[in-house]
C-alpha cells in the first residue's frame, strides 16, 4: 500500500514528549504528516490509501526488543528468523536485536554479514544482530571487533556465558570503545548455584569501566544488589545502562515450585526472591533500568521436559501485555515511561534507527488496544516455542497492528485484509 492514514489515535511518543490525539499520514514508507485532522485531497493518493480507524487506540513508535534468541543458524527446529519475526510482529515489535549464541556462534565478520543477509530475505521486522565478545563464547580470545562493526553488528555479548577473565574484558572494552559498540555482559553462571550476577557487575565496574569508560549495557538484571550497583555507577557518571525482563519483574522463585518444578520457570538468570522482584520494579521506576527486553529464548517441549532442561523462556508475544498489566495498570510506570523503555531508550543505546515518530522518519509504528483483555495461550503463539511461564494469565492490552516501513505486517483490526493475521485471531 502506498499510503496509510491512521485516524483518531492517541499518539504517544516519549522521544518528543508527545501525547496527543492526532492523525498520521504515511506515504511510501515514511511519516508524511502528523496533525489533528488530516484531509487528503490528492485523488491519486486517496485511491492507494488505506484508512485505519484508531479510535481508543494508542499509537507508539514501533517497539524494539533488544534481547531475542532467533536460533538461526543451527537450531531452526526451535525457531527461525521467519518465525521469530512473526512472533515479534504479533507482539507489537517492529525491531529486534538477536543474540549471537547460535550454532555456529556469530563470532566473526563473515557470519555477521551472512545473518544480516539472511534476515533481509526472511524477517518481517527490522533485524539487527549482536556479535560475540569472544571467539566461540569461550571467554578467551576477543573477536575481530573492527570487522564485525563494519559488517553491521550493533553490540557485543557472549550471552549465556560470563566473561570471567578481566584481562579479556578489558581488551574487549578498549576495542568496543574504539569502534563504538556497547558491551552487554551476561553476568551469571552457566549452571547453578547462580550467584555470580552482582559480583561480576561489581568487578566490571571496578576493574574495567572505571579504567576504560565504554558503554556497558547490563542484560537482564535480576537481583536487588545488581540494581544498587548500577544505580551507583550511574551516579558516578559511568556510561552504563541496564535492562530487565518481564519474567524478572513478575515472577519470583516461589512460582516455580509446584509439586515438581515446571521447566518453563527455569531461565538464566533464574527467578529470585520477592525482595529482588520488588527491587527490579523499583529500578524500573527510578530509571536505573532503562530497557525492557524479553530474552525470548525458545526451546522445544521435548528439551524442556528432559532430565536437564535447557534454560530460557519465550517472551515476544507476552512482553507488551505484561508491561501494560503489571507495570502500567499497577502504577509502577506511567504508560509513557513504559513505552520509552521499549522504544527510544533501546534505540539510543544501540544507535539504531527508530524508536521515535517524526515527519520524514521511516513509518515503524505499533498500534495498541489498551483495553483488550486476553488470556495467554502459548499454543496459539507465532513462535515455535511453547516454553512460556505465563500460560493462563489474564492480561490487559495488546498490539492490534504492527507497521514496518509503512507496511502493515500484522493486524488484528477489522477490515484490514490480505495482511499477516496472527493465529490467535484465526482461532478465536
Ligand atoms: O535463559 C536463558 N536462555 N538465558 C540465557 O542467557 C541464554 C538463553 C538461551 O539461549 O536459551
Ligand atoms: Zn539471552
Amino acid at each position: 500500500m502506498e499510503a496509510l492514514l491512521i485516524k483518531n489515535g492517541r499518539v504517544l511518543d516519549p522521544a518528543s514528549d508527545l501525547d496527543q490525539k492526532l492523525d498520521i499520514l504515511v506515504v511510501w514508507g515514511k511519516i508524511k504528516e502528523m496533525a489533528p485532522e488530516i484531509k487528503v485531497d490528492d485523488s491519486f493518493l486517496k485511491e492507494r490509501m488505506m484508512v485505519i480507524d484508531a479510535t481508543n487506540k494508542i499509537i507508539t513508535p514501533g517497539l524494539i526488543d533488544v534481547h531475542v534468541h532467533a536460533r538461526e543458524p543451527g537450531e531452526e527446529y526451535k525457531e527461525t528468523i521467519r518465525t521469530v519475526s512473526r512472533a515479534a510482529a504479533s507482539g507489537g515489535f517492529t525491531t529486534i536485536i538477536c543474540a549471537p549464541n547460535t550454532i555456529p556462534p556469530i563470532d566473526n565478520p563473515w557470519r555477521v554479514k551472512r545473518i544480516i543477509e539472511r534476515a533481509r530475505k526472511k524477517s518481517l521486522v527490522n533485524f539487527f544482530t549482536y556479535a560475540c565478545i569472544t571467539k566461540g563464547m569461550k571467554g578467551k580470545k576477543v573477536v575481530n571487533v573492527e570487522g564485525i562493526k563494519r559488517e553491521g553488528a550493533v553490540g557485543l555479548t557472549d550471552d549465556g556465558f560470563p566473561v570471567r577473565d578481566i584481562k579479556v574484558m578489558k581488551e574487549a572494552a578498549k576495542l568496543a570503545k574504539e569502534f563504538s559498540l556497547p558491551i552487554c555482559p551476561h553476568c551469571e553462571e552457566v549452571k547453578g548455584p547462580f550467584l555470580l550476577e552482582a559480583k561480576l557487575i561489581k568487578r566490571y565496574i571496578r576493574s574495567v569501566l572505571r579504567k576504560i569508560p565504554t558503554h556497558f549495557h547490563f542484560f537482564h538484571l535480576s537481583l536487588k544488589e545488581s540494581v544498587r550497583l548500577v544505580a551507583e555507577a550511574k551516579r558516578e557518571g559511568l556510561p552504563v545502562s541496564a535492562e530487565a525482563t518481564p519474567h524478572h519483574f513478575t515472577l519470583s522463585e516461589r512460582e516455580k515450585m509446584g509439586e515438581k518444578i515446571n521447566p518453563n520457570f527455569l531461565m538464566n538468570p533464574p527467578l529470585r526472591s520477592l525482595e529482588d522482584v520488588a527491587a527490579i520494579r523499583e529500578g524500573l521506576r527510578e530509571n536505573v533500568i532503562d530497557v525492557i527486553a524479553s530474552d525470548h529464548a525458545p526451546h522445544t517441549k521435548k528439551e524442556k521436559n528432559s532430565q536437564h532442561p535447557p534454560l530460557g523462556v519465550i517472551g515476544l508475544e507476552t512482553t507488551l501485555g505484561l508491561v501494560l498489566t503489571h507495570l502500567v495498570k499497577s502504577k509502577i510506570l506511567s504508560l509513557k515511561e513504559a513505552i520509552r523503555k521499549m522504544t527510544i531508550n533501546p534505540a539510543g543505546i544501540f544507535g539504531i534507527e527508530g524508536g521515535r515518530l517524526g515527519i520524514g522518519l521511516p513509518a515503524d509504528i505499533t498500534i495498541i488496544d489498551p483495553d483488550w483483555e486476553w488470556t495467554v495461550k502459548p499454543n496459539l503463539f507465532e513462535s515455535k516455542g511453547r516454553n512460556c511461564p505465563f500460560a493462563g494469565w489474564r492480561l490487559w492490552g495488546k498490539a492490534v497492528m504492527t507497521i514496518v516501513r509503512g507496511e502493515v505486517i500484522m493486524s488484528r483490526m477489522e477490515k484490514i485484509k490480505g495482511r499477516f493475521i496472527p493465529k490467535d485471531l484465526k482461532k478465536s
